[in-house]
């Protein structure tokens, strides 16, 4: 099957951006790992992180061309405030996981509301660079389940 892992804006900064919430590994380290753990069960992985709200809805809205089918996202800051990005994944209906690094509901009151909790399969959060591998593993078992 086909996998979409999408990484939000100031994520192209771990390893460094504030390491005692985010931790130490970079997002290349992640990808990589994510590209392997993919590879293992037998599946494609495309990932984009981009700063922009745009690029990502864009990438989205592509995916569903592209027979993408299921994808992995940490909206990052979007979480807390894009209708549009939401949007976006409603329009093309490809199941997805919504992951954090941290957790949200441990940190400052804004970033309880997310706006694709409601929506997603269902969300991963709170270990750090290990919630990819969680996500991962999830939205590969999910893949098993569906039928093809
Ligand atoms: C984050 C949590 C968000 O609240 C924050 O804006 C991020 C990263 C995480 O992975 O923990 O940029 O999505």
């Amino acid at each position: 099957a086909r996998l979409l892992l999408l990484h939000g804006p100031n994520l192209n900064l771990l390893g460094t951006r504030e390491p005692q919430i985010y931790g130490a590994t970079t997002l290349v380290q992640i990808d990589e790992a994510a590209l392997a753990q993919c590879e293992a069960a037998g599946h494609q992985l495309q990932t984009l992180q981009s700063n922009s709200e745009a690029a990502l809805i864009d990438r989205v809205q592509a995916a569903a061309g592209e027979g993408v089918d299921y994808i992995v996202i940490n909206p990052a800051a979007f979480t807390h405030t894009s209708v549009a990005l939401r949007d976006a994944l409603a329009a093309v209906a490809i199941p997805f996981i919504e992951l954090h690094l941290s957790n949200p509901h441990a940190r400052e009151e804004f970033r309880r509301r997310s706006y694709f909790s409601d929506l997603a399969q269902g969300v991963v959060c709170g270990f750090g660079a290990h919630s990819y591998t969680l996500a991962l593993q999830a939205a590969i078992h999910q893949l098993s389940l569906a039928p093809s």
